[in-house]
């Protein structure tokens, strides 16, 4: 049997991570794991809960008592928060702004590196996210840090909502997205940033194909 790597895909917000991590890991026939969706379905329930999003101590109570399971499904991956479904719902735009201040917190970060890095005890994983490179798999054995301009990073997500049939503003979406990507990459701990030993790709004029194909290379050349 060929060796079972992992690999690490990084990058800004819509920069194309989670579409392009999910084709590698069904070519690889490896699991694929959105971390990011870890970090939205902590913040879905903490909102419900009313909790402050400031408060590490309280979401900390709450992450404690809290399972997340991310699993395939039909429509890509699914996300079960304490058993019940809410991949839909974690993509709403109050978790999409309110995420990254979930994430600055240090204790929040360990325990989510500490069950992603479960995931991939046994190697053959694909995982996405900003600190996958960087913290949470730093010996995986292809690294890739995926960029694009903000403004076809936007129009990305502008195509996508229309595309589901959903409201959309293509000056709001460059502002979000913006304003996410200053708090992620400038956060204290564990901030968005590019590996050392990660290999660069500005996906801007690329397609989704090109990509995976870059990705597939690399990944080939790993497992030899
Ligand atoms: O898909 P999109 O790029 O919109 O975001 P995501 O991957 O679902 O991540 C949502 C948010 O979770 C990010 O903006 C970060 O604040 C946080 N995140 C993180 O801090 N570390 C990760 N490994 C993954 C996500
Ligand atoms: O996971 P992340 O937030 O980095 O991005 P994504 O959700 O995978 O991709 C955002 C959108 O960009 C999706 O609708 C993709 O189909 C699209 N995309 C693209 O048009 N060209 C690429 N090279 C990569 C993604």
């Amino acid at each position: 049997m060929s060796r079972r790597i992992s690999i690490a895909i990084d990058g800004p917000a819509a920069a194309g991570k989670s579409t392009v991590a999910k084709i590698v890991a069904e070519k690889l026939t490896y699991i694929y794991i959105d971390t990011g969706a870890m970090y939205r379905a902590l913040t879905y329930k903490a909102l419900n809960k009313g909790a402050s999003l400031d408060n590490e101590s309280e979401l900390m109570v709450i992450l404690n008592d809290t399972s997340i399971e991310l699993m395939p499904g039909e429509f890509g991956q699914k996300v079960l928060l304490d058993g019940i479904e809410v991949t839909n719902e974690i993509r709403s735009a109050e978790v999409t702004n309110q995420v990254s201040y979930v994430a600055v917190h240090e204790l929040v970060r360990k325990e989510m590196v500490k069950r992603q890095q479960q995931f991939a005890i046994d190697g053959g994983v694909v995982m996405d996210g900003r600190d996958i490179g960087t913290h949470v798999l730093p010996n995986a054995e292809v690294k890739v840090f995926l960029l694009a301009s903000v403004e076809e990073r936007a129009q990305r997500r502008h195509a996508e909502n229309i595309q589901k049939g959903f409201p959309s503003d293509l000056e709001k979406l460059k502002e979000e997205i913006a304003a996410r990507d200053k708090i992620d990459s400038e956060r204290e701990v564990a901030p968005l940033k590019k590996a050392n030993d990660a290999i660069e790709i500005d996906t801007t004029s690329l397609s989704i194909t090109d990509v995976v194909d870059k990705i597939m290379g690399l990944a080939l050349e790993r497992i030899g």
